[in-house]
């Protein structure tokens, strides 16, 4: 396209002509410093007495030049004749990068790839918003309400970004078995239902990468290398995937070599310099840890304090936009997710649950309580009592799970499952006798 700052004589006459009868309008034109975007649409128009210069009413200003100001806030700037508004417009777009000498009279534009911003904005036009992404967090996570206010509040707004900086970068910390790892995974999902875009899930156990060679996996073979090009690092899959989530797993464990070319991956979207692909700067960096932090005070530089104690780097530390802590689940929480963990398990076989009696879910919280790892005890636990009923039923079926005493009348519903109906099979979790199908409404 022409830009018009650069027109010769003959074809500012011809612009003269067309633009006394309709408007000229010149797509992605490069606009004036502290314009964003930094290219964008104007118009020429001659109406008989005046001629206007026209600018696209979605460019915003963020500059000091008053008549600049004026020209976008209003949409449009008059001028006398062409000549005069050209020049305005030539005087008032940033200097070219050229040596000054080498063109003495003509104007010279820095080469824009305009295709790029073109791309890059329409890259950011799908935001979620805040209170969506955390509604649907919430639906597969349960408690831990500070920490995902914090996780969808910060995330979102870094969906809203044209031009992210560098990813986002939170630390989550607290006991084994809280759900640090399961934000992870469901944020990946919720952003791609809610955006409609592909955001991929990658969890990286940074046990796995106690020692120095370990940093050569991050990045992959080199070029000239067998298994350059193929397998997936955490560069490819960075380069190939502009939205990632990743978890990197016990942070604490990484060595040095990794966190450094971690520091990276959080500063500019890269990990090194060699890597194709755009950087990917609209990736949100999930860091866990299972360091406790004592009750009370400021909790994020309390856990900062104690992430250097246990030997990450200050500049490490200070990377993280927020230290996100998680707490043990209460027993009303724990329930919850005895109650989803069933349903899950039912659904990993085929079968779906009608209702779960209290006095199961009861047993269950009671035998696991005292478990070093946290929810997972539970789960482990419904899995084992479960399976081999679950495994006897037709699949299809619906079942009711009801408490060592057939006698208790099964009341609590789980939450999303179906109605009861006359065909539901009763099972007694833990029972041997128990399993085979019965009509539910022969139970009282
Ligand atoms: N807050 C929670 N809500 C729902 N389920 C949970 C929650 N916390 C844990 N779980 C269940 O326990 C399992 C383990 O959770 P997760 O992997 O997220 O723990 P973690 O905090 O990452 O633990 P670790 O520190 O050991 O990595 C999950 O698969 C999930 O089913
Ligand atoms: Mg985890």
């Amino acid at each position: 396209m022409t830009a018009i700052t650069a027109l010769d004589s003959a074809e500012r006459a011809r612009l003269r002509e067309r633009a006394a009868s309709c408007c000229v309008e010149y797509r992605n034109h490069p606009l004036p410093t502290g314009c964003v975007p930094r290219a964008g649409r104007i118009g020429v128009e001659d109406n008989g007495t005046t001629v206007l210069l026209q600018v696209d009413r979605k460019v915003r200003y963020v500059g000091l030049d008053a008549e600049v100001h004026a020209w976008v806030t209003a949409g449009t700037h008059a001028f006398s004749d062409l000549d005069t508004a050209i020049e305005w417009l030539s005087s008032k777009l940033p200097e070219p990068k050229v040596a000054r000498a080498a063109a003495p009279t003509a104007v010279r534009y820095p080469t824009v790839d305009l295709d790029a911003v073109e791309a890059e904005s329409e890259d950011a036009t799908r935001p979620v918003s805040a209170p969506e992404l955390e509604a649907a967090i919430r639906e597969e996570v349960v408690g831990q309400a500070e920490a995902v206010n914090v996780i969808a509040t910060t995330v979102a707004h870094h969906t809203a970004k044209m031009r992210p900086r560098r990813p986002v970068s939170i630390l989550l910390y607290g006991p084994t078995g809280t759900g640090k790892t399961l934000v992870g995974e469901r944020l990946a999902t919720s952003l791609t239902a809610l955006s409609g875009e592909t955001w991929r899930s990658l969890r990286y156990d940074m046990n796995e990468y106690s020692e120095r060679h370990a940093v050569a996996r991050l990045h992959g073979a080199p070029p000239g290398y067998v298994g350059h090009g193929e397998g997936t690092s955490l560069a490819s899959e960075l380069a190939a995937n502009p939205r990632c989530v990743v978890v990197f797993d016990e942070i604490d464990k990484a060595h040095p070599d990794v966190l450094t070319a971690l520091m990276n991956l959080m500063d500019a979207g890269r990990l090194g310099s060699s890597d194709t692909g755009r950087p990917a700067t609209r990736s949100v960096l999930l860091f866990t840890s299972n360091l406790a932090v004592a009750p009370g005070g400021d909790q994020e530089e309390m856990a900062r304090r104690a992430l250097i104690e246990r030997g990450t780097r200050p500049e490490v530390v200070g990377r993280f936009r927020h230290m996100c802590g998680f707490t043990p689940l209460t027993g009303r929480q724990r329930a919850e997710v005895a109650a989803r963990s069933v349903a899950r398990v039912a659904a990993d076989y085929g079968l779906s649950v009608s209702e779960i009696d209290p006095a199961y879910l009861r047993r269950v919280l009671n035998d696991t309580r005292h478990s070093t790892i946290g929810v997972r005890a539970l789960e482990y636990l419904i899995d084992a009592q479960l399976g081999a009923q679950l495994a006897a039923q037709a699949a299809g079926t619906t079942v009711r799970v009801i408490g060592a005493d057939p006698q208790v009348a099964p009341s609590a519903r789980t939450d999303a499952t179906a109605a009861p109906t006359s065909d539901a099979s009763c099972l007694v979790p833990g029972d041997p006798t128990a399993g085979s199908p019965t009509n539910a409404q022969e139970k009282p």
